[in-house]
This record gives C-alpha cells, structure tokens and sequence, in this order.
C-alpha cells in the first residue's frame, strides 16, 4: 500500500513540477484564462501530494520520532510538510526543534522536493476570525494582557509554518541564472523556525502561567493571506512576509512592551525582548535572500522590492517605524518611506 501511495505522490510531484513551468510562461494579461486553469490543476495535484503524506502517517505512525536513514523520505523537505500538516501547535514546536537539530548536526542532509499544503493545519478547536475581528485592549487589565500574548502566539505559530512554507515551496526553485537556492537559505531558514518555535513556546507557557490557554480565544489567518498571495514566487514572498510583515513586528514591538512594562509584567516583557531580538535576525534574513537574488538576475534592489509590495500587499505601510531595529537588520530608511502614503 504504502508502495503506490508512494508511487502517486512522485508521479503528482513531476506533474506539479510541470505545472509550475507552465505557470511561470504565462505572463500577460490576455492568457488570464490559462493561469486561472493551470493554477486548478496546480491546487487539485498539491491536495493530493497533501494526502499521500496524511495516508502514509496513518500507515507509519512511528514516522516523527524516528530518522530512517534508508529513507527518500530523509529530506528537509519531507519534514517541512510533515511539520505544515501537523495541526497540534505543541506537536508542532516539538519537530520543529527537532527537525532543526537533525539539520545543524547532519542527520538530515539531503534538501529533497516536495509540494506543501496550500493551508497548513490547525486544531479544530481554533476559533477562526476574520483579521479586523480581533479585540486584543491595550494591556491595562489581565484578560487584555492575556488577549495580547494570545495574539503573539497565534502569529508565532503561523511563522514557524511560513519558515517551513518557504523552505518546502521554494526547495528547487530556479534563479534565471539558472542557479538554485545555496545550502545557505535553506539553512537560514530552519534558524528560522527554530526561533518561531521557540517564541510560540514561551508564550503560549506564559498565557497558561496567566490562567489561560491557547485555544481559548478566537484567532486569525492574516498572515496565510499573505502567503498565498505569494505562493508562485521566491522574492515576492521574501519581500511581503519578511520584509514587510516581520519588519512591522518590529515597529510595534516598543508599543507593545511598554504596555506590559507599566503592568510590572516583568515575565512577559523578557519573552518579548527575546523576541525582538530574535526577529532583527529574520527581517535580515528576509533581505539578504532578496538583495541576493536581485544581484544574481541583476535586478534593482530597491525597485524591484517597492514594485512587489505595490503589487502584493493591499495598501500603503504605516509609520511609526521602528528605525532604530529596522536599520539593526540593515533596512534603511530608502527602502521602506517610499511606500507611505504621500502627504496630500
Ligand atoms: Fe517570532
Ligand atoms: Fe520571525
């Protein structure tokens, strides 16, 4: 059984493979009709590539403990999806840190190919709402300072899947050189997870140390939004979700630590700095992998990066910005002004 689950997911990988040639060559206006239809086809084949990895955890439940080092499986890649399809944040983390370990310490070395979920998973409980739905106060009460790490973790426990996402959706992409990505981004990127883990971790402890749970309020998918968005190509999602989404983390990031900070939630204002650290590296990483492929397809840094968030990201970015930790992580101010609403 396992044989032919495993023949059927090699055989949809070639075609996703094809598919997504076939979608990179349409580009005008006038072939929206075959975009739209590649990109059905695009769907239904990732759904079963999704559910081959579901029928094979069902037939080898032993599979997150244990490396076979025999394995096709032993990929980066089949771990990244392993880890998206996993609803349980907790269940999450843990593979996370592990499949992190076997990284840096050479258990797993191959990078592999495989095709990700078009949505990770999350446990049935989760409330979803929509993103203006939110309530998360100001932090003056418990229950607000509750709603606040709640809204962190959620957001923590999206960007542990979008290190995954980019890893396991951009694994064999293709610079116009004809290059592939270096060892280097993949490696940056499991870093990266790695320290979502760990941020989704210390809150999610610190909302049960405040009587509550994760779970216990509603949620929402905002930031998927944006991945989706981006999903057919490498340096739009650099440029949207690391560089916009992950940069504005750190604009609000003094806001929000001040309004535990004059709680005297001192416990909460440590996981927040810890955070905030951590996330400096990401904007970072986001914009070394972006200025690298623009120099290897010789493109316009900065032209190319203010297009894509034109063309991707509904609406103008918001000022205040944090320039301080911004140019910590080596973005000046030439990238992101330009992309405020001009004064009328
Ligand atoms: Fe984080
Ligand atoms: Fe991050």
């Amino acid at each position: 059984m396992e044989r032919y689950i495993s023949i059927l997911r090699v055989t949809c990988l070639a075609t996703l493979s094809r598919l997504r040639k076939q979608l990179k060559q349409v580009s005008n206006q006038q072939e929206q009709f075959r975009k739209v239809t590649i990109q059905f086809f695009v769907n239904i084949t990732q759904y079963y590539i999704k559910s081959s990895y579901a029928w094979t955890s069902l037939l080898d439940a032993s599979l997150p403990g244990e490396i076979n080092s025999a394995s096709s499986e032993n990929t980066l890649c089949f771990w990244a999806t392993k880890i998206l399809c996993t609803p349980d944040p907790q269940e999450k983390v843990k593979l996370t840190k592990e499949v992190q370990h076997w990284w840096d310490t050479g258990k797993i070395t191959e990078i592999g190919e495989c095709a990700p979920p078009a949505q990770p998973s999350r446990i049935d409980k989760l409330t979803v709402v929509q993103p203006g739905k939110i309530k998360r106060g100001k932090g003056g009460t418990q229950a607000s300072r509750i709603a606040l790490l709640h809204s962190l973790a959620n957001i923590e426990q999206w960007a542990i899947d979008l290190s995954w996402d980019i890893i396991a959706r951009f694994s064999s992409v293709q610079l116009s050189t004809g290059d592939s990505m270096p060892r280097q981004f993949f490696s940056d990127f499991v870093k990266v997870a790695g320290d979502e883990a760990k941020h989704y971790d210390l809150l999610e402890q610190r909302i049960k140390d405040l009587g509550s749970s994760f779970g216990s309020l509603p949620v929402h998918n905002g930031l998927w939004q944006s991945a989706t968005e981006t999903s057919h190509d490498l340096l739009s999602r650099l440029a949207i979700v690391h560089m916009v989404h992950e940069a504005r983390g750190l604009d609000v990031h003094p806001q929000t630590l001040s309004r535990f900070a004059a709680q005297n939630d001192t416990d909460s204002v440590k996981i927040l700095e810890i955070i905030y650290t951590d996330e400096i590296t990401h904007v970072a990483a986001g914009l070394r992998w972006f200025t690298y492929i623009c120099s290897k397809e010789e493109r316009h840094c900065l032209t190319t990066f203010h297009d894509l968030v034109k063309l991707h990201f509904r609406g103008y970015l918001k000022p205040p910005f944090n320039t301080e930790g911004r140019k910590t992580a080596g973005m000046t101010e030439e990238w992101y002004v330009p992309l405020v609403k001009p004064a009328s």
